[in-house]
């Protein structure tokens, strides 16, 4: 069996397909790199005393785990000095990383959830790390730099950590997933044009925030909910990992639809997933797969954040679902 590397998938996107310039496929291969270390880091949990809590807050007032710290240090120091960056920016920061002086600078900014799904890592679930790839303007690195709609995303990836650790990645030509080798340490081409399939019979939510839901997120879901009973004439199962990048793969590898929509629990917060490094991302990946990403009302990747660490609904996935929350949100404002 032939065996292609991401450094040879990368190599080809650049000379045949004219995707990407030689200094984005630097970054993405530092962002690989880095991944690798983390997943190292995750695979040995108690045993390199990365488990439990931080004993810190993040700039959104969330425990802050180990293992967030660990991996958004490893992001930081293996990017900073490879000439490709201007700046980054991370869920972990309050404000945006520019690359320090010593270094030369380059013209991309790097926007990353270290580690998403930290709720899981004490208990050994999936957990993920979620990127994404704009130009900085004229080199700059204030927070409004990063304040561009996902449509201007050039790549974007996430990386699982589960039973095998895997990386999905887009540069805007599909999506291509490649799998660790944990023996070799290189990532190989396990599917190269992941599409979201179809039909659908599975929902991604936190049903305990029903009662904070819009209406119409609770038509659609007691919808579901009624099965062959109900309009839709057909029954539904629900999965909630509660990792944003697992509950998302698996809707990538088997359909569905995953959503953390607006709910009323606290109005400062219309959401509860961010814009810029978990939302956009993770849509533009959907999109590319084929699917649909809103914000139950209209299409994420237009949205012109207002904020580093904005909030965002997040409805995506088979695009008739997608959808049919589009019209019910149409129809019942
Ligand atoms: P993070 O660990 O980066 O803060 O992200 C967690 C996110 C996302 O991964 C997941 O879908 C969601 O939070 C789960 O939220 P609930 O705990 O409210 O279900
Ligand atoms: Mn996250
Ligand atoms: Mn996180």
């Amino acid at each position: 069996m032939q065996r292609i590397t991401l450094t040879q998938y990368l190599v080809e996107q650049q000379r045949e397909f004219e995707r990407i310039p030689a200094d984005l496929r630097l970054l993405i291969e530092v962002v690989a790199r880095a991944v690798k270390a983390i997943s190292v880091n995750v695979g040995k949990g108690a045993i390199a005393g990365v488990l439990g809590e931080a004993g810190s807050d993040n700039v959104q007032g969330e425990a802050q785990k180990r293992l967030d710290v660990v991996a958004n240090e490893i992001l930081l120091l293996s990017n900073e000095w490879g000439g490709h960056l201007a700046g980054m920016a991370s869920e972990e920061l309050p404000d945006p990383y520019p690359i320090p002086n010593r270094y030369p600078r380059g013209g991309y900014l790097l926007l990353f959830d270290p580690l998403d799904g930290s709720s899981n890592i004490d208990v050994n679930i999936s957990v993920g790390t979620i990127f994404s790839v704009l130009r900085s303007p004229d080199g700059a690195t204030d927070e409004s730099a990063f304040l561009q709609p996902g449509t201007q995303q050039l790549a974007a990836g996430y990386a699982l950590y589960g039973p095998q650790t895997l990386l999905v990645l887009t540069v805007g030509n599909g999506v291509a997933a490649f799998t660790l080798d944990r023996e070799f340490g290189t990532w190989i081409l396990t599917e190269p044009n992941m599409r979201i399939p179809g039909h659908t019979q599975e929902y991604a939510i936190n049903a305990s925030n029903a009662r904070f839901w819009d209406p119409a997120i609770k038509r659609y879901i007691d919808e579901l909910i009624a099965g062959r009973e109900g309009p839709r004439g057909r029954d539904f199962n629900m999965r909630w990992v509660g990792s944003m990048v697992a509950d998302v793969h698996r809707l990538l590898t088997r359909g569905g639809i995953f959503m953390y929509p607006r709910d009323k629990r606290d109005p400062s917060k219309p959401g509860r997933l961010r814009l810029l490094y978990e939302a956009n991302p993770m849509g533009f990946i959907v999109e590319q797969a084929g699917g649909m990403a809103t914000t139950g009302a209209g299409r994420l990747l237009e949205l012109v954040p207002e904020a580093l660490h904005q909030r965002v609904p997040v409805v995506l996935g088979s695009p008739e679902e997608v959808s049919r929350i589009g019209d019910y949100y149409r129809e019942m404002c």
